[in-house]
């Protein structure tokens, strides 16, 4: 059994700089390959990192082999707010991207590959109490969709070719570490950051939310 070695991709976002770290402790920090589109900020400039741009697909090739990597934690996506910005390219990074891991995992024979879904990928008629795992999914953004597609290739990649992937529905996730990527919850983090750069700020929630 090859030793672990992790590639992160999407490490520069609000999960991957602290799942980043947390890898780091439980596997060593030589063997986790912090990844992202974006160079490197603060801490993740003490680790390995690569600049790197997922939907290159040979580059993620490459970078596999030449980190002898054995699973890949894929964080990389568009998010819910910013993905209704413009539907067609959260379309195309979130399920492009999606394959591309997955059809490396296949085809170089990663052990494991991980990749987090969300509660976008229910909907208006989904039960809202004790949701079952399996249930009414009618997401309404194309983030949930991606999300919900996502799910079923990954599922489909498991049956058809044995990839050991997992995935877990995350409800809204915050740090404090980097500034909000585009979801649903990014107000209570901009909250926090306008209150002290800018001393207010103004939630588009209502007040009775
Ligand atoms: N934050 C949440 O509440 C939440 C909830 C459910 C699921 N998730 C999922 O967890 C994952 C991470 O979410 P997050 O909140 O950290 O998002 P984020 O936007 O903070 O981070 C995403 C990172 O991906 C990088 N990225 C974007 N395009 C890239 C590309 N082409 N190549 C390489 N890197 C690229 C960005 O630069 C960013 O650093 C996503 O898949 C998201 O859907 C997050």
């Amino acid at each position: 059994m090859k030793k672990t070695k992790i590639l992160l991709i999407g490490s520069g976002g609000q999960l991957g700089s602290e799942l980043t770290q947390g890898l780091w402790k439980i596997y060593g920090q030589q063997n986790v390959i912090a990844s992202d589109i974006k160079d490197a900020q603060g801490i993740l400039k003490e680790g390995p990192y690569e600049k790197f741009d997922v939907m290159q697909r040979d580059r993620l090739f490459e970078l596999i082999k030449k980190h002898e990597i054995t699973q890949i934690y894929h964080l990389a996506a568009l998010l819910s707010a910013t993905g209704e910005k413009d539907p067609r390219w959260a379309w195309k990074l979130n399920m492009e991207s999606l394959l591309f891991v997955l059809e490396a995992a296949y085809e170089l024979k990663l052990h494991k590959v991980y990749w987090p879904s969300s509660i976008a990928a229910f909907g208006p008629t989904t039960p809202k109490q004790n949701t079952p795992q399996h249930t009414i999914m009618d997401p309404t953004t194309v983030y949930g969709i991606t999300k919900l597609a996502g799910e079923l290739w990954c599922e489909y990649y498991f049956r058809r070719y044995g990839v050991d992937v997992r995935s877990l529905r995350y409800p809204g996730l915050i740090g404090y570490k980097t500034l909000p990527g585009g979801g649903t919850t990014d107000y209570a983090v901009d909250i926090y950051f306008k209150a002290l750069k800018e001393k207010k700020y103004e939630c588009f929630l209502a007040a009775d939310t």
